[in-house]
């Protein structure tokens, strides 16, 4: 004998987008609709998919259900759920504000969205009493949002760290194994669909960025926008940054870091910290070992202690993984008259400028290989209070090439230090300077 309790009449679905993701999750809903409907307690009926173009051929996709009339779509009054797969700012902001303002609950994938206003959609979903969940918005098929937002809400988060972009983490990878230069991995990149024609959100930061926010908001329950957010792409990483970081046993990688800051008497009141930039790491840290384009991401709390979690951080099928995940928290809520954990950015902090953030740095200086040379470089960091790790020298007949780890110290300190380097006699060429991580 089944032990499934009878279901209740279908929840209606309406799906924005059918691209990469989009059509995955039609794929899905169709093949696991059984389950799902076991699972929801109700079964999930797709009842009309907008997009820009209807006549176009999508493999399993009813044509039936397309229409480019979204806004009709939304505001159907027999649409309980909407799921947005379209991307970017408008017309998927006017869209999911129109189907919350219907009394529909709502799932996204919009990292660019939530990271530029955030604010306005759970706004929305607070006034009209509906679920707002973006899971697959960062880090595709890896569940780290609902952790974060559910599991991890009785601790203390005190830092985020990952690789949160597949196309610049399949780059830097390439540029270490194979010894390729940035734009040969790049081209490699595009060949297997990692990276897009216009690659600039990706290789530029702005992707990572968007996610770092994201990340932020949710782990220190305070407000962060992309804007928030210092980034630094890796279009300037060149081969020789990568051959520096190995003579130090270290890889090279793009990380978006979020770091609560605690105030100089040791509580938690200063502010937190977002940032998105390359870093050396050393290969023995487990970020150093997510290669290809797989996404991983640390996670450091009071009691918890460090958690990673690691996987497929895009793709149609890992992305629509998460889709589903959130379909099916919406349509339980749904069904039992209830509602998620709505937005929680009490805590109030300020995001701080780079300038104050701790960090330590490797820079590679081409010098003038002569007596005192050495001595005249470390006063100019002494000069910036910025200690010395260590050092290293290689001759190279009239030049050397020297290499130097700091201590941790603040950026705005450290950036200071490398100006004045540059204006130095002795200094030939600043060669190479990339923040360290993840060796403290
Ligand atoms: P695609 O570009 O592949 O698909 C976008 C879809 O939106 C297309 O079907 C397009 O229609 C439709 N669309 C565009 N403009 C409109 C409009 N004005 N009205 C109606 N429909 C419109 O995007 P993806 O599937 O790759 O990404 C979707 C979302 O998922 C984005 O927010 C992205 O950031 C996020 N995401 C994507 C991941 C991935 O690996 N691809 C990973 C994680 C998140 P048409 O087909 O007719 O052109
Ligand atoms: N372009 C992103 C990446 C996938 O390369 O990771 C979508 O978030």
């Amino acid at each position: 004998m089944s032990s499934a309790l009878p279901l209740r009449p279908p929840l209606k679905i309406a799906l924005l987008g059918c691209g990469v993701v989009g059509t995955e999750v039609v794929r899905l809903l169709d093949e696991q609709a059984a389950d799902l409907a076991a699972r929801v307690g109700a079964p999930l009926e797709l009842v009309g998919i907008a997009v820009r173009r209807k006549d176009k051929r999508r493999e399993g996709v009813p044509p039936e259900l397309l229409t480019t009339d979204a806004t009709g779509l939304v505001t159907r009054p027999d649409v309980d759920i909407v799921i947005e797969v379209i991307g970017g700012i408008e017309p998927a902001r006017g869209l999911l504000l129109d189907a919350m303002k219907s009394g529909k609950s709502v799932v996204t994938a919009n990292k660019a969205l939530l990271a530029e206003d955030g604010a306005t959609l759970f706004g929305a979903a607070r006034e009209h009493g509906v679920d707002i969940y973006y899971e697959a918005s960062v880090a595709g098929a890896i569940p780290l949002l609902r952790p974060l937002r559910e599991s991890l809400v009785g601790d203390h988060v005190h830092r985020v760290m990952g690789i949160v972009n597949g196309t610049t983490n399949y780059i830097l990878d390439k540029m270490d194994t194979s010894g390729s230069g940035f734009s040969e991995a790049l081209e490699q990149a595009q060949a297997l669909g990692y990276a897009e024609a216009d690659p600039t959100a990706d290789v530029e930061g702005f992707d990572a960025a968007a996610k770092a926010a994201i990340l932020a908001q949710l782990a220190f329950h305070t407000r962060v926008t992309a804007a928030d957010v210092h980034r630094e792409g890796i279009a300037d990483v060149t081969s020789a940054d990568i051959a520096s970081a190995r003579a130090m046993g270290c890889v090279v990688k793009l990380l978006a870091i979020c770091q609560r800051v605690p105030s100089d008497d040791g509580r938690n009141g200063r502010g937190v910290s977002v940032r998105v930039h390359p870093v050396m790491i050393p290969r023995t840290h487990p970020l150093a070992n997510v290669r290809e384009a797989y996404n991983a991401v640390f996670v450091e709390a009071q009691s918890a202690g460090s958690l990673m979690f690691y996987g497929a951080g895009a793709g149609g099928a890992p992305t629509a993984s998460a889709v589903l995940g959130d379909l099916v928290a919406v349509a339980r809520n749904r069904v039992h008259g209830t509602r998620g954990p709505a937005e929680s950015t009490y805590a109030d902090l300020p995001v701080l400028p780079m300038a104050d953030t701790v960090t330590r740095y490797h820079v590679s200086l081409d010098v003038a290989d002569r007596s005192g040379v050495l001595a005249r470089v470390a006063d100019v960091f002494a000069d910036h209070g910025v200690s010395i790790q260590a050092v290293r020298q290689e001759g190279h007949g009239e030049e050397a090439q020297l290499v130097i780890v700091t201590h941790r110290a603040p950026d705005g300190a450290l950036s200071a230090t490398v100006e004045t380097l540059r204006d130095k006699e002795i200094v030939r060429e600043v060669a190479s300077v990339m923040r360290v991580e993840g060796d403290e």
